[in-house]
Formats: structure tokens, sequence, C-alpha cells
């Protein structure tokens, strides 16, 4: 068995998950997944280790279990309320290796620092300086980071930083919510890059790569939301079954300054292209929608459709990733 596997059967993962004082939160990632990311962050006996998004606290108690009682786990979450609940129930298991706080994670948590390893379960618009300033050298860092300037367009990083340097070492599919400035109940929406939604008739969004150049009233972002939610023009997407993460990774890359990302319908995303008079996007359901049938924007979008079939859709894994530096940290690149 695995260490993480081992981790797995000693943690009771629905004392966390679903605790009978607190109730069954929806702060809580699948634990498949959990498990993948604490494999990927490679921790031993002893590490002082630091993760971003407390949530049920189940990550946490199996990070405490991974380093044992040697080594030391710092938790942060932006909710206050998970924060008190996941401290009692450690404490009830008779831990006390591990600690969480409720701080913006964005900012990490100096006070613990240097950390060998630093694990994130919500996302960051970019990878913060404060990050890899606060990682031992030849420490790792696994993350979601964002491969483009609209939700839900996201890859897991694993980084290694040396000399304060960070360096990607590998990229997978996945991603957790953003990480926001507050704590947040509606998991419907995104935490950043909306730039238009609707509560009415039924909840709408849209995040538009080309905000910066939208109006202050948001004319662009709303209009094109309006075009794709009434009297669409639409159509099957007549490939094979969507692979979502090649698709998604594929249209982040195309870097395309219109690119979109829009939720028309509950629990089903949408990537496309849109201008202030036109717009395009295919649904998650092969449904594709348009302002008209012979829109600019769906012409745009048929041909990263057909450039990403005839790339052979290539897994998120498959592209080249760089780093680029900018004032408050780095922007996550992708390229073929
Ligand atoms: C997917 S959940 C975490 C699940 C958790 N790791 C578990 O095992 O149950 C994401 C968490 O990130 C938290 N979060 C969002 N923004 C944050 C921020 N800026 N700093 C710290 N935590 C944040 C949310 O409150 C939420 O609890």
């Amino acid at each position: 068995m695995t260490a993480v596997a081992d981790a797995a059967q000693a943690v009771p993962e629905r004392h966390y998950t679903h605790h009978d004082g607190r109730g069954a939160t929806p702060h809580r990632s699948n634990p498949a997944v959990i498990h993948r990311e604490l494999t990927t962050l490679d921790v031993q006996a002893g590490m002082n280790v630091v993760e971003f998004g407390t949530g049920s606290g189940y990550s946490g108690a199996l990070l405490a279990e991974l380093v044992g009682p040697t080594g030391h786990v710092t938790s942060l979450d932006i909710d206050a309320y998970l924060v008190r609940w996941a401290n009692l129930i450690h404490h009830e298991r008779g831990l006390d290796h591990i600690r969480c706080h409720v701080a913006d994670g964005t900012a990490g948590f100096a006070g613990k620092a240097p950390y060998d390893r630093m694990v994130a379960w919500c996302t960051p618009p970019l990878l913060p300086k404060a990050w890899a300033d606060q990682v031992a050298d030849g420490g790792l860092i696994v993350a979601p980071l964002p491969i483009a300037t609209v939700p839900n367009m996201t890859v897991i990083a694993k980084i290694r930083v040396s000399g304060g340097e960070p360096v990607v070492e590998a990229v997978f599919t996945g991603g957790y919510i953003e990480a926001t400035g507050s704590p947040k109940d509606n998991l419907d929406l995104p935490g950043r890059w909306v730039d238009w939604e609707n509560r009415t008739p039924a909840p709408s969004w849209i995040s538009i790569a080309w905000r910066e150049r939208d109006d202050r009233l948001h004319t662009g972002a709303r209009t094109a939301l309006a075009r794709l939610l009434k009297d669409a023009h639409t159509e099957p997407y007549d490939g094979d079954e969507l692979d979502w993460p090649s698709w998604r990774t594929f249209a982040a890359v195309q870097a395309d300054p219109q690119l979109t990302m829009a939720g028309l319908s509950p629990d089903l995303w949408a990537i496309g292209h849109s201008t202030a008079t036109t717009a395009a996007v295919l649904q998650q359901d092969g449904t594709i929608l348009a302002d008209r049938s012979d829109s600019p924007s769906l012409s745009v979008l048929r041909n990263w459709l057909i450039a990403w079939e005839t790339a052979g859709r290539p897994t998120p894994e498959s592209y080249t990733p760089a780093l680029v530096p900018g004032a408050e940290g780095w922007d996550l690149l992708l390229a073929r």
C-alpha cells in the first residue's frame, strides 16, 4: 500500500465530511482526487506542511497522518465556521500537530514558514509570490492554477521551488473552486471573473476575457449573455462525445482575447467566443449556441473545434507549461 492509501485507511472520511454536529458540508472535494494530489505532493514523515482550503477538514487529517506526530500541518480557510469545526474534529481525534486558521490562503501563512510542502484546494488568480517565498528550498507546491482569465479553466500544477524560483514539473487535469476574499455559500456561481449574472428567471452568468475593453455597465457581457439565452441559434456538436478537460484546455491555449465562459443552465458550463455584438459557445451537453447561424463568433468556435479534433484532442498533461513572472506572482501558460 502507498503512504496515501494507508493514511486514507486511518482517517474516517465521513466523520469529517458529514460530521453529526456540523452536518454535511458542500466544501469538500472528491476523496479520490484528494488522494491523487497528496500522492503528487510526496509528503514524508516529519515535514512542515501547509494547505489552503480546510473545508471539511478531511484533507488536513490526511496530511496530519502523512507527516506523523513529528511533523506539523497548518491549514487555512477563509470560512471561520469551517475552521472552528475542523479544529474541534481534529482535537476530538487526538491530533495536536495540525492547526487550522481563518486567513486568506493567497497570502500564504508566513508564521509557520518555511514549508516543505504546500497544497491548495482553491484556485488563486495566479501563483502568488508569497507562496514561493514561503516554501523551503527544494520544496513542492501542488495547486490548481488558471490557464486563462475566465473561471473553470485550470490545471493542477506540481511546482518545485529552488532558490525562491518556482518551476513547473508537471500539470494534471483538474481544478477546485476559486479562492475568494470572503466565505461563499453559493457554489453555483464562480468566485472570480464573472462579468455578468442574472438571478431571474433562472441563474445564468458569463465571463469574458476581454472585460477590460467592456464599458462600466458591462454592456458587452450583458449583450453576449442575453443573445445566448434568448432566441439563440442552436445546433448539436456533430463530433464524438465531448472530452471536457481536453476541450477546455485546448480552448484556453488558443489565448484568444475574446475567449468566453458561461453558465447558461444549472451545472452546465459553456466555452466559446464573444464580441460586443456576437457570441457562440459549446455547452458541456454538446449543444452549440450562437447569436445567429452566421455569427462570426460561431465561425471562430467551429475553427477551434476543427483544430482540436485535428490535434487529436490532446490531454492537459501533454502541454508544455511555463510560468510568466509579474508583480504579484506568476501566470501559468500552456503551449503545444
Ligand atoms: C474544495 S473546498 C476544500 C475541501 C477540503 N480540502 C476537504 O478535504 O474537505 C475549498 C475550500 O477553500 C476555501 N477557500 C476559498 N477561498 C479561500 C481563500 N482565499 N483562502 C483560504 N481558503 C479559501 C473554501 O472556503 C472551501 O472551504
